[in-house]
Protein backbone atom coordinates (compact mmCIF):
# COMPACT_ATOMS: atom_id res chain seq x y z
CA UNK A 1 0.00 0.00 0.00
CA UNK A 2 1.25 3.46 -1.01
CA UNK A 3 1.84 5.48 1.88
CA UNK A 4 0.57 9.11 2.27
CA UNK A 5 2.36 11.89 3.57
CA UNK A 6 0.96 14.42 5.98
CA UNK A 7 2.04 17.44 8.81
CA UNK A 8 -0.73 16.47 10.94
CA UNK A 9 -3.29 14.22 11.81
CA UNK A 10 -6.06 14.57 14.33
CA UNK A 11 -8.39 11.59 15.39
CA UNK A 12 -11.53 12.56 16.26
CA UNK A 13 -13.81 15.15 14.14
CA UNK A 14 -15.94 16.93 17.13
CA UNK A 15 -15.65 20.14 18.27
CA UNK A 16 -11.95 20.21 19.39
CA UNK A 17 -10.65 17.79 16.60
CA UNK A 18 -12.07 20.74 14.00
CA UNK A 19 -11.06 23.76 15.40
CA UNK A 20 -7.52 21.94 15.67
CA UNK A 21 -7.70 21.41 11.70
CA UNK A 22 -8.59 24.81 11.16
CA UNK A 23 -5.73 26.76 12.55
CA UNK A 24 -3.20 23.94 11.85
CA UNK A 25 -5.02 24.20 8.04
CA UNK A 26 -4.47 27.99 8.02
CA UNK A 27 -0.75 28.20 8.94
CA UNK A 28 -0.29 25.99 5.71
CA UNK A 29 0.25 22.55 7.24
CA UNK A 30 -1.32 19.12 5.30
CA UNK A 31 -4.09 18.43 7.83
CA UNK A 32 -6.11 14.98 7.77
CA UNK A 33 -8.79 14.76 9.92
CA UNK A 34 -10.33 11.07 10.65
CA UNK A 35 -14.07 10.24 12.71
CA UNK A 36 -15.04 6.81 12.94
CA UNK A 37 -18.91 8.10 12.84
CA UNK A 38 -20.37 8.66 9.40
CA UNK A 39 -21.00 12.44 10.19
CA UNK A 40 -18.17 14.87 11.51
CA UNK A 41 -19.73 17.11 15.10
CA UNK A 42 -22.18 14.89 16.47
CA UNK A 43 -22.01 15.78 19.42
CA UNK A 44 -22.62 19.44 18.33
CA UNK A 45 -25.67 18.63 16.30
CA UNK A 46 -27.57 16.80 19.36
CA UNK A 47 -25.95 19.69 21.85
CA UNK A 48 -28.19 21.94 23.36
CA UNK A 49 -31.69 20.21 22.39
CA UNK A 50 -30.24 20.97 19.03
CA UNK A 51 -29.60 24.50 19.38
CA UNK A 52 -25.66 24.10 20.68
CA UNK A 53 -24.82 26.30 23.60
CA UNK A 54 -21.57 26.51 22.03
CA UNK A 55 -20.41 29.18 24.79
CA UNK A 56 -20.86 30.87 27.89
CA UNK A 57 -20.33 34.63 28.26
CA UNK A 58 -18.63 34.83 31.13
CA UNK A 59 -16.35 31.58 30.53
CA UNK A 60 -13.21 31.77 32.71
CA UNK A 61 -11.27 28.66 34.27
CA UNK A 62 -12.99 28.93 37.17
CA UNK A 63 -15.65 27.17 35.45
CA UNK A 64 -13.68 23.78 34.86
CA UNK A 65 -12.80 20.86 37.15
CA UNK A 66 -9.07 19.53 37.06
CA UNK A 67 -6.39 18.18 39.23
CA UNK A 68 -4.67 21.17 37.98
CA UNK A 69 -7.00 24.23 37.94
CA UNK A 70 -4.52 26.32 36.49
CA UNK A 71 -4.01 24.46 33.46
CA UNK A 72 -7.09 25.58 31.40
CA UNK A 73 -6.16 29.04 31.81
CA UNK A 74 -3.63 29.90 28.98
CA UNK A 75 -6.09 28.17 26.19
CA UNK A 76 -9.05 29.77 27.32
CA UNK A 77 -7.21 33.24 27.68
CA UNK A 78 -5.52 32.82 24.45
CA UNK A 79 -8.60 31.73 22.14
CA UNK A 80 -11.71 33.32 24.50
CA UNK A 81 -15.56 32.95 24.22
CA UNK A 82 -15.45 36.34 22.32
CA UNK A 83 -12.62 34.90 20.07
CA UNK A 84 -15.34 31.83 19.03
CA UNK A 85 -18.61 34.71 18.93
CA UNK A 86 -16.65 36.72 16.60
CA UNK A 87 -16.27 33.33 14.07
CA UNK A 88 -20.04 32.64 14.46
CA UNK A 89 -21.12 36.49 13.67
CA UNK A 90 -18.81 36.46 10.82
CA UNK A 91 -20.70 33.41 9.62
CA UNK A 92 -23.81 35.02 10.08
CA UNK A 93 -25.26 32.81 12.57
CA UNK A 94 -27.71 33.81 14.37
CA UNK A 95 -27.58 32.79 18.43
CA UNK A 96 -29.42 34.55 21.46
CA UNK A 97 -28.18 34.27 25.72
CA UNK A 98 -30.69 31.91 27.06
CA UNK A 99 -29.61 32.15 30.88
CA UNK A 100 -26.05 32.86 32.61
CA UNK A 101 -24.55 33.73 29.79
CA UNK A 102 -24.94 30.75 27.42
CA UNK A 103 -25.61 31.34 23.85
CA UNK A 104 -27.51 29.14 21.53
CA UNK A 105 -27.76 29.19 18.34
CA UNK A 106 -31.36 30.92 17.35
CA UNK A 107 -31.95 27.77 14.78
CA UNK A 108 -29.60 24.62 14.96
CA UNK A 109 -26.54 23.17 15.92
CA UNK A 110 -26.04 22.23 12.29
CA UNK A 111 -24.82 25.92 11.85
CA UNK A 112 -21.80 25.29 14.09
CA UNK A 113 -21.11 22.17 12.31
CA UNK A 114 -21.11 23.40 8.68
CA UNK A 115 -19.10 26.84 9.85
CA UNK A 116 -16.31 24.39 10.80
CA UNK A 117 -16.29 22.65 7.87
CA UNK A 118 -16.26 25.65 5.58
CA UNK A 119 -13.39 26.69 7.51
CA UNK A 120 -12.01 23.70 7.29
CA UNK A 121 -12.47 23.68 3.48
CA UNK A 122 -10.83 26.38 2.99
CA UNK A 123 -7.74 25.57 4.91
CA UNK A 124 -7.75 22.21 2.79
CA UNK A 125 -8.32 19.83 5.51
CA UNK A 126 -8.86 16.32 4.44
CA UNK A 127 -12.06 14.85 6.46
CA UNK A 128 -12.31 11.32 6.09
CA UNK A 129 -15.03 10.00 8.33
CA UNK A 130 -16.24 5.89 8.71
CA UNK A 131 -12.38 5.29 9.07
CA UNK A 132 -11.10 3.37 12.23
CA UNK A 133 -7.29 3.85 13.60
CA UNK A 134 -5.96 -0.15 13.05
CA UNK A 135 -2.57 0.76 13.84
CA UNK A 136 -0.09 3.71 15.07
CA UNK A 137 3.65 3.11 15.53
CA UNK A 138 6.07 6.19 16.70
CA UNK A 139 8.72 6.59 13.82
CA UNK A 140 11.70 8.93 13.44
CA UNK A 141 10.27 12.76 13.07
CA UNK A 142 6.96 11.18 13.64
CA UNK A 143 3.94 8.42 13.42
CA UNK A 144 3.03 6.11 11.09
CA UNK A 145 -0.47 5.23 10.94
CA UNK A 146 -2.97 2.75 9.71
CA UNK A 147 -6.34 3.31 8.87
CA UNK A 148 -9.26 1.64 8.19
CA UNK A 149 -12.78 1.56 7.12
CA UNK A 150 -14.01 3.71 4.50
CA UNK A 151 -10.32 6.21 4.47
CA UNK A 152 -8.37 3.17 4.58
CA UNK A 153 -4.85 3.93 3.89
CA UNK A 154 -1.00 3.92 4.92
CA UNK A 155 -0.07 7.88 6.36
CA UNK A 156 2.77 9.42 7.84
CA UNK A 157 2.69 12.27 9.87
CA UNK A 158 5.06 14.35 12.03
CA UNK A 159 2.13 15.74 14.32
CA UNK A 160 -0.92 13.08 15.92
CA UNK A 161 -3.77 15.04 17.77
CA UNK A 162 -5.93 13.30 19.76
CA UNK A 163 -9.13 14.72 19.72
CA UNK A 164 -11.51 11.50 20.54
CA UNK A 165 -13.53 13.19 23.28
CA UNK A 166 -15.04 11.70 26.53
CA UNK A 167 -16.89 8.27 27.42
CA UNK A 168 -20.26 9.43 27.81
CA UNK A 169 -23.47 8.08 25.28
CA UNK A 170 -21.23 5.27 24.26
CA UNK A 171 -24.10 4.91 21.16
CA UNK A 172 -23.06 8.11 19.65
CA UNK A 173 -19.39 6.54 18.86
CA UNK A 174 -17.64 7.60 22.65
CA UNK A 175 -14.67 5.47 22.96
CA UNK A 176 -12.01 5.02 24.34
CA UNK A 177 -9.07 5.00 22.30
CA UNK A 178 -7.96 8.64 23.37
CA UNK A 179 -7.01 7.43 26.81
CA UNK A 180 -5.67 4.20 25.60
CA UNK A 181 -2.98 6.20 23.52
CA UNK A 182 -2.30 8.05 26.07
CA UNK A 183 -1.50 5.09 28.39
CA UNK A 184 0.64 3.60 25.62
CA UNK A 185 2.70 6.52 25.19
CA UNK A 186 3.59 6.93 28.89
CA UNK A 187 0.94 9.45 29.82
CA UNK A 188 -1.06 9.02 33.09
CA UNK A 189 -4.71 9.16 32.92
CA UNK A 190 -6.80 10.53 36.07
CA UNK A 191 -10.26 8.68 37.14
CA UNK A 192 -13.10 9.12 34.69
CA UNK A 193 -16.22 9.54 35.67
CA UNK A 194 -19.24 10.45 34.52
CA UNK A 195 -20.39 14.23 35.22
CA UNK A 196 -23.10 16.54 34.08
CA UNK A 197 -25.36 13.16 34.83
CA UNK A 198 -29.13 12.78 36.76
CA UNK A 199 -28.79 10.92 39.77
CA UNK A 200 -30.52 8.70 40.99
CA UNK A 201 -32.12 7.18 44.41
CA UNK A 202 -32.50 3.87 46.15
CA UNK A 203 -36.04 2.48 46.65
CA UNK A 204 -37.42 4.16 49.39
CA UNK A 205 -36.72 7.56 48.05
CA UNK A 206 -37.77 7.17 44.76
CA UNK A 207 -41.10 5.72 45.55
CA UNK A 208 -41.78 9.30 46.90
CA UNK A 209 -39.97 11.05 43.09
CA UNK A 210 -41.77 8.87 40.99
CA UNK A 211 -44.97 10.58 42.57
CA UNK A 212 -44.17 14.17 41.97
CA UNK A 213 -41.87 13.43 38.71
CA UNK A 214 -42.25 15.86 36.33
CA UNK A 215 -42.47 18.58 39.32
CA UNK A 216 -39.75 21.15 38.76
CA UNK A 217 -38.41 23.83 41.46
CA UNK A 218 -35.96 26.12 41.39
CA UNK A 219 -33.23 25.29 44.45
CA UNK A 220 -29.61 25.74 45.56
CA UNK A 221 -27.95 22.12 45.45
CA UNK A 222 -24.78 22.04 47.83
CA UNK A 223 -22.22 19.28 48.07
CA UNK A 224 -19.38 19.67 50.17
CA UNK A 225 -18.34 23.72 49.50
CA UNK A 226 -19.91 23.81 46.11
CA UNK A 227 -23.51 24.97 45.25
CA UNK A 228 -25.77 26.07 42.72
CA UNK A 229 -28.47 28.14 42.12
CA UNK A 230 -30.11 26.36 39.56
CA UNK A 231 -33.89 24.25 38.51
CA UNK A 232 -34.45 20.93 39.67
CA UNK A 233 -36.28 18.19 38.36
CA UNK A 234 -37.77 14.82 40.20
CA UNK A 235 -37.96 12.38 37.75
CA UNK A 236 -39.08 8.70 37.11
CA UNK A 237 -35.12 7.60 37.90
CA UNK A 238 -34.46 10.59 40.67
CA UNK A 239 -33.28 13.78 39.94
CA UNK A 240 -32.47 15.61 37.11
CA UNK A 241 -32.21 19.07 36.08
CA UNK A 242 -29.89 21.76 35.73
CA UNK A 243 -28.67 21.77 39.39
CA UNK A 244 -28.26 18.26 39.74
CA UNK A 245 -26.14 17.95 36.53
CA UNK A 246 -23.85 20.34 37.84
CA UNK A 247 -23.72 19.10 41.52
CA UNK A 248 -23.27 15.46 39.80
CA UNK A 249 -19.54 16.69 38.78
CA UNK A 250 -18.32 17.07 42.54
CA UNK A 251 -20.62 14.33 44.25
CA UNK A 252 -19.14 10.94 45.53
CA UNK A 253 -20.39 8.14 46.33
CA UNK A 254 -21.87 7.74 49.77
CA UNK A 255 -21.79 11.62 50.18
CA UNK A 256 -25.44 13.00 50.37
CA UNK A 257 -26.21 16.43 48.72
CA UNK A 258 -28.32 19.22 50.06
CA UNK A 259 -31.47 20.75 48.63
CA UNK A 260 -32.84 24.49 49.87
CA UNK A 261 -35.79 25.62 47.88
CA UNK A 262 -36.25 29.11 46.68
CA UNK A 263 -33.14 29.90 48.11
CA UNK A 264 -32.82 33.21 49.98
CA UNK A 265 -36.87 32.74 50.76
CA UNK A 266 -37.53 33.37 54.18
CA UNK A 267 -39.67 30.24 54.90
CA UNK A 268 -40.55 31.01 58.65
CA UNK A 269 -41.70 34.40 58.36
CA UNK A 270 -44.14 33.19 55.32
CA UNK A 271 -45.13 30.09 57.88
CA UNK A 272 -45.25 32.48 60.46
CA UNK A 273 -47.69 35.16 58.64
CA UNK A 274 -50.03 32.21 57.68
CA UNK A 275 -50.26 30.55 60.98
CA UNK A 276 -51.86 34.27 62.26
CA UNK A 277 -54.05 34.64 59.04
CA UNK A 278 -55.40 31.52 57.95
CA UNK A 279 -54.64 29.10 60.84
CA UNK A 280 -56.74 26.31 59.96
CA UNK A 281 -55.21 25.78 56.56
CA UNK A 282 -53.35 22.35 57.28
CA UNK A 283 -49.19 22.76 56.54
CA UNK A 284 -49.13 20.99 52.82
CA UNK A 285 -51.79 23.46 51.36
CA UNK A 286 -49.85 26.00 52.93
CA UNK A 287 -46.40 25.16 51.16
CA UNK A 288 -48.29 24.64 48.39
CA UNK A 289 -48.68 28.60 48.11
CA UNK A 290 -45.22 29.17 48.08
CA UNK A 291 -43.76 25.61 46.42
CA UNK A 292 -45.22 23.86 43.69
CA UNK A 293 -48.64 21.74 45.38
CA UNK A 294 -47.14 18.45 44.61
CA UNK A 295 -44.72 18.57 45.72
CA UNK A 296 -45.57 20.52 49.06
CA UNK A 297 -47.63 17.49 49.35
CA UNK A 298 -44.81 15.10 48.80
CA UNK A 299 -42.59 17.01 51.67
CA UNK A 300 -45.32 17.30 54.07
CA UNK A 301 -46.37 13.63 54.03
CA UNK A 302 -41.95 12.43 53.76
CA UNK A 303 -41.40 14.92 57.20
CA UNK A 304 -44.97 13.79 58.56
CA UNK A 305 -45.70 17.67 58.71
CA UNK A 306 -49.75 17.23 59.07
CA UNK A 307 -52.27 19.24 60.70
CA UNK A 308 -53.45 23.00 60.65
CA UNK A 309 -50.63 25.31 60.85
CA UNK A 310 -52.46 27.44 63.55
CA UNK A 311 -51.47 24.22 66.14
CA UNK A 312 -47.93 24.58 65.12
CA UNK A 313 -45.30 25.92 67.63
CA UNK A 314 -42.49 28.59 66.52
CA UNK A 315 -40.01 25.66 67.08
CA UNK A 316 -42.07 23.60 64.34
CA UNK A 317 -42.34 25.91 61.57
CA UNK A 318 -38.38 26.49 62.35
CA UNK A 319 -37.87 23.23 61.95
CA UNK A 320 -39.60 22.80 58.59
CA UNK A 321 -38.20 26.13 57.36
CA UNK A 322 -35.00 24.69 58.10
CA UNK A 323 -35.83 21.40 56.33
CA UNK A 324 -36.87 23.76 53.53
CA UNK A 325 -33.19 25.25 53.21
CA UNK A 326 -31.27 21.95 53.70
CA UNK A 327 -33.22 19.18 52.56
CA UNK A 328 -30.47 16.45 52.55
CA UNK A 329 -31.04 13.33 50.06
CA UNK A 330 -28.70 10.50 49.93
CA UNK A 331 -28.19 9.59 46.07
CA UNK A 332 -27.07 5.93 45.44
CA UNK A 333 -25.54 6.54 42.20
CA UNK A 334 -25.98 8.50 38.88
CA UNK A 335 -27.41 7.24 35.38
CA UNK A 336 -23.62 6.69 33.93
CA UNK A 337 -22.20 7.29 30.58
CA UNK A 338 -25.72 6.35 29.27
CA UNK A 339 -27.11 10.05 29.69
CA UNK A 340 -24.29 11.77 31.15
CA UNK A 341 -23.38 14.97 28.99
CA UNK A 342 -19.76 14.66 29.79
CA UNK A 343 -16.52 12.39 31.45
CA UNK A 344 -14.63 13.96 34.50
CA UNK A 345 -11.04 12.84 34.65
CA UNK A 346 -9.09 12.03 31.65
CA UNK A 347 -5.14 12.58 30.35
CA UNK A 348 -3.66 14.07 33.10
CA UNK A 349 -2.53 17.56 32.81
CA UNK A 350 1.13 17.48 34.65
CA UNK A 351 1.87 15.10 30.95
CA UNK A 352 1.14 18.31 28.92
CA UNK A 353 2.06 21.39 27.95
CA UNK A 354 -0.34 23.90 28.69
CA UNK A 355 0.43 26.51 26.02
CA UNK A 356 0.18 24.07 22.80
CA UNK A 357 -1.29 20.61 24.68
CA UNK A 358 1.75 18.84 23.56
CA UNK A 359 2.49 15.50 25.04
CA UNK A 360 5.58 16.88 27.50
CA UNK A 361 7.57 13.01 26.60
CA UNK A 362 6.29 12.66 23.13
CA UNK A 363 7.14 15.27 20.60
CA UNK A 364 4.36 15.56 17.98
CA UNK A 365 1.46 13.93 20.18
CA UNK A 366 -0.99 16.30 21.06
CA UNK A 367 -4.42 15.92 23.29
CA UNK A 368 -6.96 18.65 23.22
CA UNK A 369 -10.75 18.65 24.24
CA UNK A 370 -12.71 16.63 26.25
CA UNK A 371 -10.08 13.65 26.65
CA UNK A 372 -7.80 15.76 28.92
CA UNK A 373 -8.37 16.16 32.32
CA UNK A 374 -10.17 19.95 32.30
CA UNK A 375 -13.97 19.07 32.63
CA UNK A 376 -16.62 22.25 32.60
CA UNK A 377 -19.80 23.06 34.58
CA UNK A 378 -23.26 22.74 32.59
CA UNK A 379 -23.57 26.16 30.03
CA UNK A 380 -21.26 26.33 26.59
CA UNK A 381 -18.12 25.53 29.30
CA UNK A 382 -17.19 22.30 27.95
CA UNK A 383 -17.38 23.56 24.10
CA UNK A 384 -15.44 25.97 25.21
CA UNK A 385 -12.58 24.51 26.37
CA UNK A 386 -12.63 22.51 23.22
CA UNK A 387 -12.77 25.96 20.61
CA UNK A 388 -9.60 26.96 23.13
CA UNK A 389 -7.81 23.79 23.61
CA UNK A 390 -8.25 22.98 19.87
CA UNK A 391 -7.09 26.39 18.70
CA UNK A 392 -3.79 25.97 21.24
CA UNK A 393 -2.78 23.00 19.65
CA UNK A 394 -3.61 23.95 16.13
CA UNK A 395 -1.77 27.47 16.32
CA UNK A 396 1.21 25.40 17.91
CA UNK A 397 1.60 22.69 15.22
P1 LIG B 1 -16.37 15.09 20.81
O1 LIG B 1 -17.03 14.00 21.55
O2 LIG B 1 -17.17 16.24 20.34
O3 LIG B 1 -15.63 14.50 19.52
C1 LIG B 1 -14.86 13.33 19.56
C2 LIG B 1 -14.93 12.69 18.21
O4 LIG B 1 -14.03 11.57 18.20
C3 LIG B 1 -16.31 12.14 17.88
O5 LIG B 1 -16.73 12.66 16.65
C4 LIG B 1 -16.13 10.63 17.88
O6 LIG B 1 -16.93 9.99 16.91
C5 LIG B 1 -14.64 10.50 17.54
N1 LIG B 1 -14.08 9.26 18.05
C6 LIG B 1 -14.17 8.75 19.28
N2 LIG B 1 -13.54 7.57 19.34
C7 LIG B 1 -13.01 7.35 18.12
C8 LIG B 1 -12.25 6.28 17.57
N3 LIG B 1 -11.94 5.20 18.30
N4 LIG B 1 -11.89 6.36 16.27
C9 LIG B 1 -12.23 7.43 15.51
N5 LIG B 1 -12.95 8.47 15.98
C10 LIG B 1 -13.33 8.43 17.28
N6 LIG B 1 -21.24 21.13 25.85
C11 LIG B 1 -21.48 22.45 25.77
O7 LIG B 1 -20.55 23.23 25.99
N7 LIG B 1 -22.71 22.92 25.42
C12 LIG B 1 -23.76 22.09 25.15
O8 LIG B 1 -24.85 22.54 24.77
C13 LIG B 1 -23.54 20.69 25.29
N8 LIG B 1 -24.58 19.82 25.11
C14 LIG B 1 -24.34 18.47 25.19
C15 LIG B 1 -25.40 17.57 25.00
C16 LIG B 1 -25.17 16.21 25.05
C17 LIG B 1 -26.33 15.26 24.90
C18 LIG B 1 -23.85 15.73 25.27
C19 LIG B 1 -23.57 14.25 25.30
C20 LIG B 1 -22.80 16.61 25.48
C21 LIG B 1 -23.03 17.98 25.45
N9 LIG B 1 -22.00 18.90 25.67
C22 LIG B 1 -22.26 20.24 25.60
C23 LIG B 1 -20.61 18.44 25.88
C24 LIG B 1 -19.84 18.57 24.55
O9 LIG B 1 -20.58 17.93 23.53
C25 LIG B 1 -18.46 17.94 24.65
O10 LIG B 1 -17.79 18.39 25.79
C26 LIG B 1 -17.65 18.27 23.41
O11 LIG B 1 -18.31 17.74 22.27
C27 LIG B 1 -16.24 17.73 23.52
O12 LIG B 1 -15.58 17.98 22.30
P2 LIG B 1 -14.45 16.99 21.80
O13 LIG B 1 -14.11 17.45 20.42
O14 LIG B 1 -13.40 16.87 22.80
O15 LIG B 1 -15.16 15.56 21.73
Amino acid sequence: MSVTRFDTVILGAGAAGMMCAIQAGARGGRVLIIDHAKAPGEKIRISGGGRCNFTNIGASARNFLSNNPHFAKSALSRYTQHDFVALVERHGIAYHEKTLGQLFCDDSAKAIIAMLLNEMARAACELRVGTTLENLERIDHGFAVTLGGDGAGSIRCRQLVVATGGKSIPKMGASSLGYQIAERFGLTVTETRPALVPLTFGEDVLAGFREIAGVAADVRVSCGKTAFDEALLFTHRGLSGPAILQISSYWREKEPIRIAFLPGHDFFADLHTARRENGRRNIANTLGEILPKRLATYLADAHGWSGPIGDASDKKLAAIAATLHGWEVLPIGSEGYRTAEVTLGGVDTSGLNSRTMEARAVDGLYFIGEVVDVTGWLGGYNFQWAWSSGWAAGTAI
